[in-house]
This record gives C-alpha cells, structure tokens and sequence, in this order.
C-alpha cells in the first residue's frame, strides 16, 4: 500500500524546496565541478542537493527506494512498499553553472513505474509546479492549464540539443521537422522546466531524444494533469534514456508524425 497523494505530494514539496533553496543558497559554489566531459557538467552541489532531497524522503519513509540522477543506491524499495522516488537535484546543470537563471529541482513518486505525485520547483522565480495523479496540475498553489492552440503556426516548440551522441543528424533533422511547421523553437536549458512551460500554457510542444527517467518523472505528470498529452517514442541505448514528446494535446498527432518522418524517414 503507498501512502496518500497528499502526504507523497508534501513529502516531494519539501525535498524539492530543500534541495532548490540549497543550491540558490550557494550559488557562489557553482564553479566546483566535480567531472567535465566534452558538452556535460556535474557539480559538487548535484551530489548535495541530491543528498539533501534524499535525505528528506528517507525521514518520511525509511522504507522507499530512490533512483537518483547523480546516485542510485537507494534503488531498493523495502519490504511492503512500492513506491519509488526518482530524483533530479539540479535539472540544467550547465545553467546552473554559467549563472544562467532556468534551472530546477524535480522530484516525483512513482509506482509501477508510473508518477502519482510530482514537484518541479523552480528557485530563482520561487515557481513551485505540482501535481498527483488524482488532481489539477499546480503552480504555486493555482491551477494550470495547457494552450488552446491547434496549428502548428501558432506553437512554441521547446527542445533540448544534449549532444551525448555527437553527430546524430536524425535528431537535428526532426527538430528541423517541427521547428519548420512551429511559430518559434527555443531550447532553454532544462527539460522539466520546458514541460512546466507546456504545462501552464506558454509553449505548446516538448520533445527531446536522450532525457533520462529523471528529467520527466514529475513533469511529464504535471502536463498530463494539466490537459496536455506526453508519451516515450524510443527507449535509447543506456537504461533510463529516452527520446519523450510532451504537448497541449491539440498538437500531440502532428508533432509526433513530423519527428517520426524524420527520424525514420
Ligand atoms: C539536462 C537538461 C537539458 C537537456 C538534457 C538533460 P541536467 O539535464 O534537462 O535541458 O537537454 O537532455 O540531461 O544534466 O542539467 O540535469
Ligand atoms: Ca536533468
């Protein structure tokens, strides 16, 4: 048996807003890299803020397992419970350390696999985006809703350019694709954050090829629940890799058909 929505929900707010606030709090620590590798950073304060928001989760529930992006060792859910906490400390890292304002803290509950409860908490805009499977995605306290645009010439296109794999023309050529047919294409630098945007209703389509499960736990429920639509097109070659589209429903068909042309064209 999992605990109620509400008391995950709280648990996630807390986690999230200690890990957040930490990193504002020493965002004169920011240069402290631990490993750099060609396109990619991590931080000290990654492993921090991951440390803080587990320890957080563990003083609620002892017995619930962890997947974290800088450390999976609590990977294990005890005996008697499912439940499963997916954590990202600081989701846009590189912004985070170029000073760059678009960074977050995601934290999300899952069973089976699947998001019940979920927080992206945004700490430079104090933004604090939720939502449990049973109710109205959140934003600061207020509801949210998706965008009522249905044509392509009206989106907002987020994407993210990780270059994991250097040279993967076919990801270029589908952010071509919709960036073609959308008003505009931004790439922002965190991709919780760019569902949130999907999710209140200030972009219309999200898509990226290489995210990790800890990117998207909380936010993709935080789209669904605010009317809009998310589905995983491809699992990729490392576990927890994935190519993952999330819209305002409206323009879910088209925006997966012209990555899908594409990439497979
Ligand atoms: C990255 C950010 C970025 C996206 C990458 C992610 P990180 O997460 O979300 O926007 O393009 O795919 O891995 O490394 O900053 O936690
Ligand atoms: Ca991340």
């Amino acid at each position: 048996m999992s605990p109620p929505l509400n008391e995950l929900l709280d648990c996630a707010v807390a986690a999230a807003r200690a890990a957040g606030l930490y990193a504002l709090a020493n965002k004169d620590r920011r240069s402290e890299v631990e490993v750099s590798t060609r396109h990619d950073l991590k931080l000290r304060l990654d492993g921090e803020c991951q440390a803080i928001a587990t320890s957080v989760i563990l003083e609620h529930y002892p017995g619930h397992a962890v997947l974290g992006e800088e450390d999976e060792v609590h990977d294990q859910a005890g005996p008697g419970t499912s439940v499963e906490w997916v954590i990202d400390p600081i989701d846009g890292t590189v912004n985070y350390y170029h000073g760059l304002p678009l960074w977050c803290c995601s934290i999300a509950a899952r069973v089976n696999g699947d998001s019940i409860a979920g927080v992206v908490y945004e700490p430079e805009a104090d933004h604090l985006y939720s939502a449990t499977r049973d109710d109205a995605a959140k934003m600061n306290g207020a509801p949210i809703e998706v965008s009522v645009v249905d044509r392509m010439e009206h989106a907002v296109f987020l994407t993210g350019l990780n270059q994991k794999v250097e040279g993967d023309a076919s990801k270029h050529q589908a952010v071509q694709a919709v960036s073609n047919q959308a008003q505009k294409t931004r790439v922002l630098g965190s991709a919780a954050l760019d569902m949130c945007r999907v999710a209140a209703g200030h972009a219309e389509i999200y898509w990226e090829a290489g995210i990790y499960t800890w990117d998207m736990a909380a936010a993709s429920l935080i789209v669904r629940q605010a009317g809009g639509k998310t589905c995983t097109l491809k699992k990729l070659d490392e576990p927890h890799r994935l190519s993952f589209l999330a819209t305002n429903a409206h323009l879910h068909e088209r925006a997966r058909e012209a990555i899908r042309n594409a990439t497979e064209g």
